[in-house]
């Protein structure tokens, strides 16, 4: 497999002199296409400021980030936003869409400059997904009348509906229910099986049991992880509470 993203050193401090909080210190970490890595750590580890380091989202004082072999933080701020378009997808806690849009249109809101000659190759694209995504038949709906569950569902259709490479995702299911939370993480797990890099950071040890990678995060430093292939849900979940416990999350 290839490394799609690949960090370097990278070190960010937020503030100054007394007041100075080293957020991640001198971090490496290499992620192979089509991976599904969850990120792990106490609060204030540096896991939403990785996530958005390697999203191209914020400057660093030191090191690079390599999406593609494509160095991030080389490019001007145009490009990289281009680039962040194309080649990524972002999926938040709260997903923030627009009241005055219908759910079908805020999906494609995003899409609408690549498929401007074409509206209904989009329409198409992003009804199948919705459909893939379990929320077919919300498309006029206002973003009142759907679950909380089913807009994150919508906000993550609206993340790929562009095609990303790969898709971040910081505390995807940390509004919802378990239920929600287990249609989200089908989804995300549909999505990694059709190609799919997909990062996200949780606290939740049944999001990480889905992913095949965890890695666990401590004082802006990376702190050790796990790999998972044929283990069971029941194993992951032992594994993984036991090194939470071990790192008092
Ligand atoms: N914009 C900012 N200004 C100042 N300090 C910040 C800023 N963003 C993050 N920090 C600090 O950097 C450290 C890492 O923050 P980060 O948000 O990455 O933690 P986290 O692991 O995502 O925590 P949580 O689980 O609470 O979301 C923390 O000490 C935090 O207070
Ligand atoms: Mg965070």
């Amino acid at each position: 497999m290839t490394t799609i993203i690949e960090a370097r050193n990278i070190t960010k401090t937020f503030g100054q002199e007394k007041n100075q909080t080293v957020a991640l210190n001198n971090v490496s970490i290499a992620i192979k296409a089509n991976e599904f890595v969850s990120v792990m750590g106490p609060s204030g580890s540096g896991k939403s400021t990785l996530l958005f380091a390697l999203g191209g989202m914020d400057t660093l004082d030191e090191g690079c980030v390599y999406i593609n072999g494509v160095s991030l933080y080389e490019m001007d701020d145009n490009r990289v936003a281009d680039f962040r378009r194309k080649n990524m997808g972002f999926v938040f806690q709260n997903p923030t869409m627009l009241p005055s849009l219908d759910i079908l249109d805020n999906i494609m809101l995003p899409s609408f400059e690549d498929y401007k000659n074409d509206k209904s190759a989009l329409t198409q694209k992003a009804q199948n997904l919705m459909k893939l995504a379990g929320i077919e038949g919300t498309e006029n709906r206002k973003i009142t009348e759907v679950s909380g569950g089913q807009l994150q569902r919508a906000s993550i259709c609206r993340a790929v509906l562009h095609g990303p490479e790969i898709l971040f995702g910081d505390e995807p299911t940390g509004a919802l229910n378990s239920k929600s939370s287990e249609e989200i993480l089908d989804l995300f797990e549909e999505l990694n099986k059709n190609g799919m890099t997909i990062l996200l950071v949780t606290h939740d040890a049944k999001v990480s049991a889905r992913a095949n990678r965890v890695i666990f995060m401590k004082d802006g430093a990376l702190e050790s992880e796990l790999y998972f292939e044929n283990e069971d849900h029941q194993t992951r979940l032992v594994l993984i509470n036991q090194k939470m416990s071990d790192l008092g999350i």
